[in-house]
């Protein structure tokens, strides 16, 4: 049987108190929506239809996948009427898994399980057992079955009491799902359309809803404020990092690590303190990461450290590097093995070859540097005259002394020295010593400038 599977996401999200629409609010860096779609992905779904309201464009802009289906709820009258909007293209004969957009810390496998607890012709509903049950919707059993939902709003107080929620997610066959959207009413105290009143025209009907207790309160949390956003984020990183320390990963504390993206990691790295990860970053076997590191869409040779406190974007090293402390590596700094990079260096666009080192406070910019060199501290590359980027080509084993200007174009040839404190505009040959600098002097009698009276 085909499965549809049916994601709420036009709903406004008042008690966010943000401007942009709640399902587009960002969980882990990716919009709380994009977590629901991959875990509707994962479960397996021949159709895919998100039900977009408030802020509608902004929503479908951030989600350029053609594999979506996209229904529009102009009005938000309710999760019912949501569903509705979605039911014209939805095949009768598919299972329906309904979602919604604000609950993004499903696993695929509880999924599963509800359709396969719900067969082929009977319902399911995912629920679970909450000490705070307040601001959901209760689950009502006779003799243990599901008979119905009530809403925490339309809830006596013997209701309110139940700890059993609903947690919004239900499946069941699409045809019955159109009839009982059909008899839908909404005379309730928000004069919404509840989807959560199909329970018990299901129960009605004479099929029995299984209720699936979810073990975990955290998986089907819903977010409705800043506060549930934090806590959302929180549990989702544990859970990553719970993912990494299975496959042999060492933290220092997992409490205090962030990726908002995807992290591959090779065997024995080590991750200490508040290590953020974004984009697509991989650490090859052996890495070591030291305290405040943020690392975004980079690769990390096999025995390389990152000291503390860099900042590596767009980047690439070799194996066996040494990186920082409080280094930079921008967008296309490739470092072959066995690298240096020390503190407050910056390089950008440039190529590091085998065994060079750039230790102190340097910048080097659309640079190619060969083997065994050796960058002075205070060197810098003048890459851009004003209007236009240039590059520099240092040869191999040449030595630039401390504080040089590279003037570019400029080639330094191989084993060339320039002499401490030299702008460099010309070529440098290979294996000479080159310096330019105006001769010392110190001039006699010089009087130092005294304060007025
Ligand atoms: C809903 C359920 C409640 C359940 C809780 C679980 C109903 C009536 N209540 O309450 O039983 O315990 O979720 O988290 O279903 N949406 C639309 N269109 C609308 C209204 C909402 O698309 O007209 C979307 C929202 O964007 C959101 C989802 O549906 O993604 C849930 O809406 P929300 O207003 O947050 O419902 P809750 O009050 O949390
Ligand atoms: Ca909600």
């Amino acid at each position: 049987m085909s499965l549809s599977i049916i994601i709420l996401a036009a709903g406004q999200g008042k008690r966010m108190g943000s401007n942009l629409p709640k399902v587009l609010q960002l969980l882990a860096g990716n919009p709380l929506l994009s977590h629901v779609i991959a875990c509707s992905k994962k479960v397996g779904a021949d159709d895919i239809c998100v039900v977009y309201g408030h802020g509608g464009e902004q929503v479908m802009a951030s989600f350029p996948d053609p594999s979506i289906r996209w229904a529009r709820q102009a009005e938000q009258l309710g999760t019912g009427h949501a569903v509705m909007q979605a039911m014209p293209e939805t095949p009768d004969g598919n299972q329906v898994l309904l979602l919604f957009g604000d609950v993004p810390l499903l696993k695929p496998q509880t999924l599963i399980d509800l359709i396969s607890a719900g067969g082929t012709d009977g319902a399911a509903v995912l629920t679970v057992d909450l000490d705070n049950p307040l601001g959901y919707g209760r689950i009502i059993r006779e003799n243990g079955k599901v008979v119905r939902n009530v809403e925490e709003q339309d809830a006596s107080e013997e209701e309110r009491a139940i700890k059993e929620i609903h947690t919004g997610v239900f499946c069941c066959p699409a045809s019955k799902l159109k009839e009982w959207l059909s008899q839908l009413g909404n005379d309730n105290s928000q004069g919404e359309y509840y989807l959560t009143d199909i329970i018990e025209m299901a129960v009605a009907d004479g099929m029995t809803v299984h209720g699936l207790r979810a073990d975990n309160w955290v998986e089907v949390m819903g977010i409705n404020d800043k506060q549930q956003l934090a806590v959302a984020e929180r549990a989702l990183q544990l859970r990553r990092a719970e993912d990494l320390m299975a496959q042999g990963v060492g933290f220092a504390d997992p409490a205090r690590f962030d990726v908002r993206g995807t992290l591959t990691c090779g065997e024995d790295v080590f991750i200490d303190v508040n290590a953020i990860f974004e984009g697509d970053v991989t650490l090859g076997d052996n890495v070591r990461i030291e305290s405040n590191n943020l690392i975004r869409d980079s690769e990390i040779g096999a025995g390389t450290v990152v000291h503390s406190n860099c900042h590596i974007e767009g980047a690439k090293t070799g194996p066996n590097c040494e990186i920082g402390p409080f280094a930079r590596l921008r967008p296309g700094a490739e470092l072959a093995d066995t690298v240096k990079v020390g503190n407050f260096v910056e390089i950008k666009k440039s190529t590091v070859a085998s065994g060079s080192k750039v230790n102190h406070l340097a910048y080097i910019g659309d640079t190619d540097i060969g083997k065994m060199v050796n960058v002075g501290a205070g060197t810098i590359t003048c890459n851009y005259d004003g209007a236009n980027k240039h590059r520099t080509t240092i040869g191999d084993g040449a030595f630039i002394g401390s504080g040089v200007e590279l003037v570019a174009p400029v080639k330094i040839g191989a084993g060339a020295t320039i002499g401490a404190g030299s702008t460099i505009s010309k070529p440098a040959p290979a294996n000479a010593l080159t310096v330019e600098r105006s001769r010392q002097i110190t001039i006699e009698g010089w009087k130092a400038p005294q304060k007025k009276e």
